[in-house]
């Protein structure tokens, strides 16, 4: 089968989520990564193309549009991983160009921007998908799979955090990588919450099969100085009836990365950590509690799918990006054989998600503790 030609925008040279992307899209052999504009300076971005052995580094994103667009053996696929306020503009002009593109999350910096990209991906038929990541992982697919096949019976509540301590130090100033996330002109209307919120708030409807439709916020910015908030604590009302509590926040000290989910239903109970991906606590009424381990057998067809190494051999965060990676190959190779595409494989998160996603973190920053509508205007 013919690779999908691949290219990269941002990643450079020790940036965070770069080398998750090429690990990730290196996965599965589906991928060649031909193509990339990958610092904001030009000629590191290009020495670190050549000491990659991408055989086109550009110096800026838009020099890779024009030598890609139409080109024999061009970029089908690129990601946007570069900082979240030059998202729309890149993602927009791919698309356009009617290249697919998977966007880093939030996909842009307003809700009227992601309209703008749910609009253009459905005219053009050019894929839009955002990397809320860790829905890739086997074992969250798995939750979603015993969600909707019944086993928790109607879900009453979701409860999911993604609480960190790296921003706790308050160096705000001195230290750039932390600096524009508090930075209202950089970051947008919220800085926590948009940062890391979001993953837990997509995580939890992709799991119980639910959109959030109204939310009350109450933020806070515990580290004095900072506009927007560090920590935030949000009431969630879901449109299948489920109730939803979710934490977030970046003074939380001792925690690391801290994303986890629990969903607690008639039937039963579920509790998934990202820092141990492998195992899901499974609590049936009236049983024991047991513990499911990815790569055993038994496991949903959604899981099997997602997994890539026999049970007990860990697998972390750049196979589930991997996931991601795997579902979009199928979807553009099913487009280009003109075939529907495997069902299994229409779980990686799209233009639509980001835009609910951007209603949300408005949502958030309005609220003030107040319950307020939390979908954007098109979908209510
Ligand atoms: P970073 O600051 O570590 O790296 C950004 C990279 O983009 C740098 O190499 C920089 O030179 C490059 N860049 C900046 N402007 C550019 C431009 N105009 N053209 C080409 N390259 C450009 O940032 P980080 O942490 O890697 O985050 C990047 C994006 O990924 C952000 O939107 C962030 O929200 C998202 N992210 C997502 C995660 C996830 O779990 N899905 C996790 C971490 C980050």
């Amino acid at each position: 089968m013919r690779k999908i030609n691949w290219g990269l925008i941002g990643g450079g040279e020790g940036s965070q989520i770069g080398p998750a992307h090429r690990l990730a899209a290196g996965l599965d052999g589906a991928f060649d990564l031909v193509a990339g504009a990958l610092d904001h300076r030009a000629e590191a971005g290009r020495a670190y193309a050549v000491r990659l052995g991408i055989a086109r580094g550009y110096g800026d994103w838009r020099e890779m549009l024009e030598g890609e667009r139409g080109r024999q053996g061009g970029v089908q696929l690129v990601t946007v991983a570069t900082p979240n306020a030059t998202h729309f503009e890149i993602t927009k002009a791919f698309l356009q160009a009617g290249i697919h593109v998977l966007c880093e999350k939030p996909m842009t910096m307003s809700v009227a921007e992601a309209e703008e990209i749910v609009a253009l991906s459905r005219e053009t038929g050019a894929i839009c998908a955002v990397n809320y990541g860790y829905t890739g992982y086997a074992l969250v697919r798995h939750m979603r799979a015993m969600v909707a096949r019944g086993d928790l019976g109607r879900v009453r509540l979701v409860v999911a955090e993604f609480a960190h301590g790296h921003h706790a130090g308050g160096d705000d100033a001195e230290n750039p990588r932390v600096r524009w996330r508090y930075d209202p002109a950089q970051a947008g209307v919220s800085a926590q919450f948009a940062d890391c919120g979001i993953h837990a708030l997509h995580m939890a409807s992709f799991v119980i099969g639910q959109e959030v439709k109204r939310l009350a916020a109450d933020c806070v910015s515990c580290v004095e100085g900072r506009v927007l908030e560090d920590d935030a604590q949000v009431n969630l009302r879901f449109d299948g009836g489920a109730v939803g509590r979710l934490w977030t926040s970046s003074v939380a000290l001792g925690r690391q990365h801290g994303l986890t989910l629990q969903v607690f239903g008639e039937k039963g109970g579920l509790a998934w950590a990202q820092e141990q991906p492998n195992q899901l606590m499974w609590m049936p009424l009236g049983g024991r509690k047991t513990v499911i381990e990815r790569g055993e057998g038994g496991l949903s067809p959604e899981a099997d799918r997602a997994s890539r190494v026999t049970v007990g051999h860990a697998e972390g965060m750049p196979l589930a990006f991997g996931n991601i990676y795997a579902d979009l190959a199928e979807a553009i190779r099913a487009r280009a054989e003109g075939r529907v595409m495997d069902p299994a494989a229409d779980l990686y998160p799209k233009a639509v998600d980001g835009l609910r996603s951007m209603a949300a973190i408005a949502a958030v920053a309005e609220s003030g503790g107040v319950w307020v509508d939390a979908r954007p205007p098109s979908l209510r």
